[in-house]
């Protein structure tokens, strides 16, 4: 039985800074941010846009009447939760009137977690084929203002449906994985902002990778591998991974696999780091940019969260999948938001929740957005 991605759709919030206009406020040559680390823009998201609304907005556009009545499991991906008991997928199941008998949960293993939540999510299909599950990656990356992390944030979520017969990516059972405590990346609960050593970070990433591939390359050859997909916390990253299998493997396919890497970043180098989601960002930004993928090309997607555990796995293009895309909607996404200037950017950064128990009604957002933070009232979060 094929069990995969039936549907996937992201979300970003409806603002962004450009990362030219941060390098002039940080005195930074703008090259260092746009080739050097090979981002070109961020995400901003303000109070209205926490994980939740993200997440349920990501979700709201792929989710028909039928799918919202045959979920049976709903996980949250995130490692920016907004409460420390109360699972992400209860607000989102409220706000996306799903039926009540699903299981539903939130998952964190820094930017992992999405990828154990597909895993879960495909486990499920596979014994219970006449349900779906529901797999959300949601994150606000944050570093602080200032910071040598700061070019590197981002704000956004991806939704997958998982269901038996998918009409998207159908997922293997193989895959190669590996997970070693390791201080590269963190955030204590008190801190709103992530703690990295970033090179460190950077080295950890690279040598999973090649410990993990070796591993693969005994069962999986890479000519038959018609892309190769990342963990994309800046497109740097994924670029230096890549380049690591350079000399190893045959120039025809390393051409071929930085072709597809190339489709891979576009959204990626516009939204940010989205942490869990941002491997899936990559998938999307690939399937809806390249037109010489075809039926039955096997992709594979490395997944790697900080702390650490990284993964290779591996899925299946199924027939007509570009019918379930939905490149427009996306691109469309990214050209509505609004260029901020550095001074509303960090003014934006600096505003956080009451958490004294006071009421605090959030300004709703200017655009069309379907979900959002509505208010917070005696240390509770209420949406629209
Ligand atoms: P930095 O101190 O700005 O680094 O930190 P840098 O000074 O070395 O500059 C970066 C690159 O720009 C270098 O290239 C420079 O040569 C180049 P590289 O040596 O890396 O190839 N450069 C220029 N290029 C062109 N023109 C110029 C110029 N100037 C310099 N004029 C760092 C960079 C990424 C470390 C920092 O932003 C950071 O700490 N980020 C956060 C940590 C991170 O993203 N780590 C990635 C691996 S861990 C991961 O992916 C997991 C994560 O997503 C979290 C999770 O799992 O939840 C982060």
């Amino acid at each position: 039985m094929k069990v995969g991605i039936d549907k996937i759709s992201f979300y970003t919030p409806q603002q962004y800074l450009d990362l030219t206009d941060l390098a002039a406020a940080r005195n930074v040559d703008p090259n260092k941010y746009l080739i050097g680390i090979g981002q070109q823009q961020m995400s901003v998201a303000a109070l209205d846009q926490d994980i939740v609304a993200m997440a349920a907005n990501a979700a709201e556009a792929i989710l028909t009447l039928e799918d919202r009545q045959n979920l049976g499991l709903v996980i949250v991906a995130t490692e920016s939760g907004v409460d420390q008991s109360k699972a992400a997928a209860l607000f989102v199941q409220d706000l996306l009137q799903i039926n009540p008998n699903i299981r539903a949960l939130e998952i964190k293993e820094a930017c992992y977690g999405a990828t154990a939540a597909l895993q879960l999510a495909h486990d499920f299909v596979q014994l219970h084929p006449q349900q779906k599950a529901l797999v959300i990656a949601s994150d606000i990356a944050r570093y602080g203002l200032n910071t040598a992390g700061e070019v590197t944030q981002g704000a956004g979520a991806v939704a997958m449906l998982v269901s038996e017969q998918p009409h998207i990516l159908a997922l293997e059972s193989l895959a190669f994985y590996q997970s070693k405590n390791a201080g590269d990346f963190w955030r204590p609960n008190y801190s709103q902002q992530a703690l990295a050593r970033g090179k460190y970070s950077e080295e950890l990433y690279l040598q999973m990778f090649t410990q993990i591939y070796q591993r693969a390359q005994q069962k999986v050859a890479i000519d038959q591998l018609a892309a190769l997909l990342f963990h994309i916390p800046f497109s740097k990253m994924g670029r230096k991974a890549l380049k690591t299998l350079q000399d190893q493997i045959p120039e025809a396919d390393y051409k071929r696999l930085l072709a597809r890497f190339e489709q891979s970043i576009l959204y990626g180098q516009k939204v940010g780091n989205i942490y869990t989601g941002s491997l899936y960002l990559s998938l999307i930004s690939l399937l809806e940019h390249d037109n010489s993928l075809q039926a039955h090309d096997r992709i594979a997607l490395f997944s790697y969260g900080s702390g650490a555990v990284g993964e290779l796995f591996f899925g299946q293009l199924q027939p007509n999948y570009q019918a379930y895309l939905r490149p427009q909607a996306h691109q469309e996404l990214l050209q509505q938001r609004r260029r901020l200037t550095v001074d509303e950017y960090e003014n934006i950064f600096q505003r956080q929740l009451v958490t004294d128990g006071s009421c605090q009604e959030i300004v709703p957002p200017t655009t069309t957005t379907k979900h959002y933070l509505k208010k917070v009232d005696q240390h509770e979060r209420f949406y629209q």
